[in-house]
């Protein structure tokens, strides 16, 4: 926030901080003395390329990290006429134009243990940390629940809003409650399971309460005694091949990490957003159908429905490894667009509509995105 000239109530500032004197009540005549944060300047005209794991070039008119919850209220209320963007790590998202409000990124950070009992702890998260940082935490301290969800790009405040998921589970497993700010009403709420709606890569952020909230913290429940879940894809193969002999959260998570670095373009080096689509789910009957053309189709139960994997069916229609101009489709996981370098957010998205558009011509399912274009 650009301060321009100090009201006279601010003191000089020790450091980081400013000193803030309060006028004393009847009791008490001397003045309160409270400590302030310094707040960051506005920034405008930002570029965001480094701030999207795409690497895609925009421009934000207005930008500003916060650090706390008091600094994004004050934030808010004085730009409470703009667009307001909040973002993570920028490793779910696709720009497709320059930004024409205020990008808020979220710093609040801390990690911290808010209940305990003989089976499970709870550990507050907030919005800022990175979403690696906790899993180390609970991995360091041996405590059960996100060891598959290991070397997610991201942070704390966007695990919710996306109900990340890998390797046979899902945030919304070990999720407890999160509290949220109203971008423009100011009060903060807390959120139960049930309350966020969540759903295979959605939630209530997603959808009915879209921009409406930022994410603060979260709570998650993990468990002193987990129960490993080892049996998704390559799990059990590849802790077999460490040679591991009995299981713990730090093996698990070693080799979900070990996988994902076997298959997943790493974005400091390819510009990338994860799995551009969810994998679509259909009813039984349409699976039948396809299966008369297609016997060797993979398919797994979701439900009373079937789940195709998109990046099989992207790769029936000759998208693995290709490329065309900037952008292309990963070599070994086509589920996933890249950016060679240089590419616009158009260029991306052109790509995935071409995508589209070949599925549903072969096969007669339309694939949603995953990743939020904004
Ligand atoms: P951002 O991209 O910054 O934001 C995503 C969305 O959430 C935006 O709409 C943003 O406005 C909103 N948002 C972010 N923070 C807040 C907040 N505090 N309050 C309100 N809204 C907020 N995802 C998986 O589920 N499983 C995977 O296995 C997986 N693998 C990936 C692998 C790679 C290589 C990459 C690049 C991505 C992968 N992803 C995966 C996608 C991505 O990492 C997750 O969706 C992650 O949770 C995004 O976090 P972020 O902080 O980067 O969110
Ligand atoms: N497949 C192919 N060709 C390929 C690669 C995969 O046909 O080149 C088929 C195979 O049948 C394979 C299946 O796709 O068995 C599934 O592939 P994979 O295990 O790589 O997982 P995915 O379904 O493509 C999902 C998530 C990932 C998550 C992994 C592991 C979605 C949209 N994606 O990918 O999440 O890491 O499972 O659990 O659900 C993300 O959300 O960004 C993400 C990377």
């Amino acid at each position: 926030m650009k301060h321009g000239k100090l009201p006279e109530k601010f003191q000089p500032s020790f450091g980081n901080f400013l000193i803030l004197k309060v006028p004393g009540n009847r009791r008490n005549h001397y003045p309160k003395i409270i400590l302030k944060q310094d707040m960051q300047d506005v920034l405008k005209n930002f570029n965001l390329t480094g701030y999207n794991t795409f690497g895609i070039e925009v421009f934000a008119k207005l930008f500003l990290t916060f650090r706390n919850t008091q600094e994004l209220k004050e934030v808010l209320d004085e730009y409470k006429n703009e667009n307001v963007l909040i973002l993570g790590g920028g490793s779910n998202v696709l720009f497709s134009g320059n930004i024409d409000g205020l990008v808020l990124q979220n710093k609040i950070k801390g990690i911290e243990v808010i209940d305990e009992n003989a089976n499970d702890i709870y550990i507050r998260a907030w919005a800022g940390e990175v979403w690696q940082d906790l899993v180390d935490y609970c991995v360091g301290r041996n405590l059960g629940g996100i060891e598959n969800l290991s070397l997610i790009p991201g942070n704390v405040g966007a695990s919710p809003m996306q109900n990340i998921g890998a390797y046979g589970v899902e945030v919304k497993d070990v999720f407890y409650q999160l509290q949220a700010l109203h971008v423009r009403e100011g009060y903060i709420r807390t959120f139960s399971t049930d309350e966020c709606r969540f759903g295979y890569r959605e939630s209530v952020f997603k959808n009915q309460l879209r921009g409406q909230f930022v994410i603060l913290n979260v709570t998650y429940r993990l468990s002193r005694y987990p129960r490993f879940n080892i049996s998704y894809g390559m799990v059990e193969n590849q802790l077999k091949l460490m040679g591991v002999q009995e299981l713990s959260v730090r093996a698990v998570s070693e080799a979900v990490i070990a996988i994902r670095r076997s298959k997943l373009p790493d974005p400091k080096f390819l510009g990338n957003a994860g799995s551009f689509f969810k994998n679509p789910v259909i009813e039984k009957i349409e699976f039948e159908r396809l299966k008369l053309s297609y016997p060797h189709m993979p398919h797994y139960p979701s439900g009373d429905k079937i789940k195709i994997p998109a990046a099989w069916l992207i790769e029936q229609c000759g998208f693995k490894g290709y490329r065309r101009g900037n952008v292309g489709c990963h070599e070994k996981q086509p589920l996933v667009i890249v950016n060679y370098g240089g590419a616009t957010g158009k260029e991306v998205f052109d790509l995935s509509e071409e995508i589209i558009h070949k599925v549903y011509d072969n096969f007669g399912i339309t694939l949603v995105r995953e990743v939020n274009v904004i």
